[in-house]
């Protein structure tokens, strides 16, 4: 979301009751010592394209940027405090639980602080077990599904969810296809073991033009499960950063940067119930909100 209105919203103390607590005690009191200005100035070094985690504080920064970005899109979105979420291929970062534990217990409306509900589908062992021990302390439901998410309609009826979210999941969703093709097993193996051999391989089937004929059919058949798996009047939310690092592996940032429009242009060619929402506050380049008719 826009960085200045973010730290408008931090230096007012919007966060500090919930999305805050979960930041090192150091980097909470550097904060608060700044004004709109000099925290618009930090989070500008780190939310940048490509996402630049060198400096001190640029993971708790991170972090707050996720947390607060999806809190506020709950708020906009008026989805109800005790909303189920769907979030497809998570395994690593917890933002979008800890935004929805906020959401769920912290918005003046909420009848119920625990009665939210979050569902992710994770193919990865190993990922699927830390995902578990770092959600363990919050106080909404969390289901993990050891799953490939096109099959959650075997465990969720139609018009289950308030929300699907992407947090930075096409391109995991997208390696995995390919990574099926090639042969490389992404539910045993280390994900981050084999994360070059992924990356390295959609930059080939990219490079050689093969990319949609690989990926664009199961990529939708998974949009139109997550779109049967909302309510009416429900939401997709698509995020999408690239973090720097990765050009050194033969992984292109530029690549990366495409994903949304790779995935606007796709499910606007399926032609699903879908329609864009466009928000002042997120930029379309990052951020994609798709509403079901
Ligand atoms: C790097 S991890 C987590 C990334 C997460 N989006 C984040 O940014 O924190 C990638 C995970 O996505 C999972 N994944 C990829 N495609 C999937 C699919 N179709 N269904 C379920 N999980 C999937 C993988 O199994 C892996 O555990």
């Amino acid at each position: 979301m826009n960085l200045l209105a973010l730290a408008g919203q931090i230096d007012a103390g919007k966060f500090q009751p919930h999305l805050e607590n979960h930041l090192p005690a150091e980097t909470i009191s550097r904060l608060h010592e700044m004004n709109v200005e000099g925290i618009d100035n930090q989070l500008k070094q780190v939310i940048r394209n490509p996402i630049d985690l060198t400096g001190e504080m640029s993971k708790d920064l991170l972090e707050l940027y996720y947390t607060a970005s999806w809190f506020n899109l709950f708020e906009i979105l008026r989805v109800p405090p005790d909303a189920a979420v769907f979030e497809i291929a998570a395994g690593d970062t917890i933002y979008i639980p800890r935004a929805l534990n906020a959401y769920s217990g912290n918005t003046t409306n909420a009848t119920n602080a625990t009665n939210a509900t979050y569902v992710t589908a994770n193919l990865n062992k190993e990922l699927s077990k830390g995902f578990f021990q770092k959600t363990a302390d919050l106080d909404i439901q969390i289901k993990i599904i050891e799953d490939d998410g096109v099959n959650l309609l075997d465990y969720y009826e139609h018009d289950s969810f308030e929300v699907v979210s992407f947090h930075h999941a096409l391109n995991d969703i997208i390696q995995t296809i390919i990574a099926d093709i090639e042969g490389i097993d992404t539910v045993n193996n280390n994900w981050w073991t084999i994360e070059p051999q992924m990356l390295q391989a959609v930059m080939r089937y990219n490079d050689q033009g093969k990319l949609k004929e690989a990926a664009y059919e199961p990529f939708i058949k998974i949009i139109d499960t997550c779109t049967k798996l909302l309510k009416k009047g429900g939401y997709i939310i698509f995020d999408n950063c690239t973090y720097a690092g990765y050009e050194q592996i033969g992984y292109s940032s530029e690549f990366h940067s495409s994903y949304i429009r790779l995935a606007r242009e796709w499910i606007t060619e399926a032609n699903l119930d879908l329609e864009e929402v466009e928000l002042d506050l997120y930029d379309k380049n990052w951020w994609m909100i798709l509403k079901k008719l």
